[in-house]
């Protein structure tokens, strides 16, 4: 049952995009801390939750796990689509999903239209936003202490900036053709504060910027690490080689990362800590690696034939995943026919293929540009998480296999 007697020190947090890679495993971590700490938790997206996930990965009840989008219980969702619905709609529909009483509100929601960057893209996520944010004030506006929006290290332009300094530092204004629909979301949520101050209203704002976040979940895979698991699961499978989507200077140069784990527990930080109230922040695990070596985990994994090299250096580099793996104009892809014979198999789930982001592993891996975020300003706060990128990877592919998305090693090693 909802609490009635939350705490005025209690904190509920509403999650805008509860559904994404970055939403869910905010979810897993705010359910961690203590009840006291955290009386509610709301999650907000188009699609209600996967009841595998509120199940298996949450280990609710079957009871409670049917009563999430009914309202009841510590964590409940709002299924609204904040493209659809006008504000007006949006705040009814908040209003009785009992979003009274919201003290902090994540957004984390997202959606690709025509291509990465594009202008429907754009304009969707910057009205998404919007939209949602007015709804959230003019359901919880008394509230609410302070609004987080996540963006992403295409802020800084990386791959439209002709020279990009190493590190990335927060002090680099954004890069106009490259931070697309951030830019306009940052200025909303500046000059909103602003006016809802006007008005009476408290809350600050702070906005976090990864760099590609590496997790799995059921509800979106939009994330490299599963990206790369299920295209080197085809590939072994096949007996062919674990091409990399890359070129030489990604394969030999320096990238990082951020564990969505990770990223989950630096946004409850941020959003929590006062003196980050109106900042801006890098978020990566805190460590570098070369592809060269990380592409060898999945290889030893995955027991794959690596890709060729000559000297180091690819034979064959920039394999598009897209191209040869990828369904298209209602065409099943070499992806989607294989990924049936290994889920049939192996017993795994049939449709894991169809959620495989094979452009967003061609994107997150084809540039040139060494990205790498630096952290010294959020230690500067306090911040002071780390994660090993090794481990990281280790657990996401224990994850996936207890989900039955990846086989398991004993399978593996039959493929
Ligand atoms: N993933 C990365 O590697 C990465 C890296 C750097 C930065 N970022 C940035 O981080 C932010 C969050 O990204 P993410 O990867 O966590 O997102 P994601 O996994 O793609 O999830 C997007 C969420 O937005 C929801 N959503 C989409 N359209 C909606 C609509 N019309 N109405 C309501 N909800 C809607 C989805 O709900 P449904 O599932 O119900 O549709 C889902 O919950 C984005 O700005 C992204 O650019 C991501």
């Amino acid at each position: 049952m909802i609490p009635h007697d939350v705490k005025p020190t209690s904190k509920v947090a509403l999650i805008l995009g509860g559904n994404g890679i970055t939403g869910t495993y905010l979810i897993e971590h705010l359910l961690t801390l203590p009840e006291s700490e955290w009386s509610r938790i709301i999650g907000v997206s188009r699609k209600p939750p996967s009841p595998d996930w509120l199940v298996h990965d949450l280990k609710l009840s079957p009871l409670d796990a049917s009563q999430v989008t009914q309202g009841i219980g510590r964590l409940t969702w709002i299924c609204a689509d904040f493209l659809e619905e006008s504000v007006e709609e949006l705040i009814a529909k908040f209003k009785s999903g009992r979003v009274e009483g919201t003290t902090h509100v994540f957004f984390g929601a997202y959606v690709r239209i025509d291509g990465t960057g594009g202008p429907k893209e754009h304009v969707a996520n910057t009205d998404m936003f919007e939209r949602s944010i007015r709804a959230s004030i003019g359901a919880a506006g008394k509230t609410v202490k302070r609004i987080l929006l996540q963006i992403g290290a295409k802020w800084y332009g990386p791959h439209t900036r002709k020279t990009l300094p190493v590190p990335l530092r927060e002090s680099l204004e954004p890069d106009v053709k490259g931070a697309s629909f951030y830019i306009p979301q940052r200025d909303f949520l500046g000059s909103y504060a602003a006016e809802c101050q006007q008005q009476g209203l408290t809350w600050d704002w702070v906005i976090t910027a990864p760099y590609t976040v590496w997790g799995f979940t059921r509800a979106s895979y939009q994330s490299l690490a599963t990206t790369i698991a299920l295209y080197a699961t085809i590939q072994a499978h096949l007996g062919e080689p674990l091409h990399f989507p890359g070129n030489n200077n990604r394969w030999l140069g320096a990238d990082d990362a951020i564990c969505a784990d990770l990223l989950a527990k630096f946004n409850v930080w941020c959003i929590t800590t006062p003196q980050c109230g109106g900042e801006l922040f890098n978020v990566s695990n805190g460590e570098v690696f070369s592809w060269e070596y990380m592409w060898q985990i999945f290889v030893r994994y995955f027991r794959c034939k690596p890709p060729v090299t000559s000297n180091r250096r690819l034979a064959n580099p920039l394999y598009s995943l897209e191209k040869n793996l990828a369904s298209h104009d209602g065409r099943y892809g070499k992806g989607s026919m294989v990924w049936k014979e290994i889920a049939r198999k192996y017993d795994l789930d049939p449709r894991a293929e169809e959620y495989a982001t094979w452009w967003f592993g061609d994107f997150s891996l084809g540039g040139s540009r060494l990205v790498l975020m630096s952290m010294a300003k959020a230690r500067k706060f306090g911040w002071t998480g780390s994660v090993d990128c090794e481990e990281m990877v280790q657990n996401i592919l224990a994850k996936m296999t207890r989900a039955k998305v990846i086989p398991s090693q004993r399978h593996i090693a039959k493929l």
